[in-house]
């Protein structure tokens, strides 16, 4: 057995003993093989070091595994698991994780200390070191899409929602400063929910009508909270107004087109597109190109116009060359998207030949690889 500090653990390390948090809670069982979540998990909660069993190059457990390429396995790796396997999203997971704790002390001062000034440009600064980890748009939608964790909590989800959403911004050619509004409103949006027990928000299964009723009011309590501050009105409006719908088919004031505050429009649709494309308990996660089909379905008439068209033709576009999974079991390329039907880009398969999945309405796109 060997102890190591968390960041020179590796993916293919097996923990020796069983972790737990400060206060007791067990995070990874003996026996683990460590993936890059695991190791997610263990910065998370800052556990300082871990018990590794040792192993030599004869065992099943090698460690070795994790550091040198095996032509067997690394033949063809998946699209995720290429992005795990770069040095930088280790360094990235490190940051974002920093970056999930500040979002809880100021979230903490917040609601515990109205009275004290709010430092967003400190947490802004914070949020740009991140941003600039990714070489490009495409790079930090792909270590988003990779961050995808058991670890549910409100502050990785408003994190997500706040990348997503600075992102829309630039795609909207957005000045900087409409931008760090912009990321503040997604970093705040879901505050309110601090105010819902755990036991009711993380509750596995089907919520019951007063629980139902009671988490539909996390945009009112955010909004609390929020009010109270001397920060931008569009991040206080965010908070309230996310879950409104343009068509009025959202809550809790069922408002319409105009009345909903613009950041908040922008807010709803990364908020949607963060919460279709996360695994849940109960689903696997959605691929982007199913996530464009549930807004389709859903109906685009929910969103602002230009937000969501932007929104989704800029998503498809990311993933033109991309390496995909079809429902048919074949895998393919992306060589052309159709940008009247964004699910159903032109395809290469792999013996050459060339389809147009609108020629094919059951075909679809299940996974990036
Ligand atoms: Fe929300």
């Amino acid at each position: 057995m060997k102890t190591l500090p968390i960041r020179a653990l590796l993916p293919g390390m097996v923990v020796e003993e069983p972790v737990y948090t400060s206060s007791g809670q067990k995070i990874v069982d003996a026996d683990t093989t460590l993936t890059s979540e695991v190791i997610y998990r263990l910065s998370f909660y800052s556990i300082p070091s871990v018990n590794i069993k040792e192993t030599d190059a004869e065992s099943d457990n090698d460690n070795s595994a994790a550091s040198i390429p095996n032509p067997s396995r690394a033949s063809n790796p998946s699209y995720s698991q290429k992005i795990k396997a770069q040095p930088e999203f280790m360094k990235y997971q490190i940051e974002y994780t920093k970056l999930i704790n500040s979002i809880r002390k100021v979230f903490d001062s917040v609601i515990n200390h109205p009275e004290l000034p709010v430092n967003t440009q400190k947490i802004l600064d914070e949020f740009k070191a991140l941003i600039s980890m990714c070489r490009t748009t495409v790079d930090l939608l792909d270590k988003l899409h990779n961050m995808r964790l058991d670890d549910d909590s409100v502050y990785a989800h408003c994190l997500n929602v706040a990348l997503l959403s600075r992102v829309i911004g630039k795609w909207l050619r957005f000045s900087p400063e409409e931008r760090n509004v912009l990321t503040l409103c997604g970093l705040f949006h879901d505050i309110g929910k601090t105010s819902i027990p755990d036991e009711i928000l993380n509750k596995p299964g089907k919520y019951t009508d007063e629980e139902f009723v009671l988490i539909r009011q996390h945009p009112l309590f955010g909004y609390k909270i929020l009010k109270k501050l001397s920060i931008d009105e569009r991040i206080k409006k965010a908070a309230l107004h996310h879950h409104e719908r343009y068509d009025g088919s959202g809550y809790p004031q069922k408002l319409e087109g105009v009345d909903i505050d613009d950041y908040a429009g922008i807010i709803a649709i990364a908020d949607v597109y963060d919460a279709t494309t996360a695994a849940r308990s109960y689903r696997s996660p959605l691929c982007p190109f199913q996530a464009i089909a549930m807004f389709e379905k859903e109906g685009l008439q929910k969103y602002n116009t230009q937000y969501i068209l932007t929104f989704l033709d800029r998503i498809a576009s990311t993933y033109q060359n991309n390496r995909v999974l079809l429902s048919s079991g074949q895998s393919a390329t992306i060589v052309m998207i159709n940008s009247k039907h964004l699910t159903k880009p032109m395809l290469q398969m792999d013996d050459g030949s060339i389809i147009d999945m609108q020629a094919q309405p059951d075909l679809e796109i299940v996974k990036i690889i």
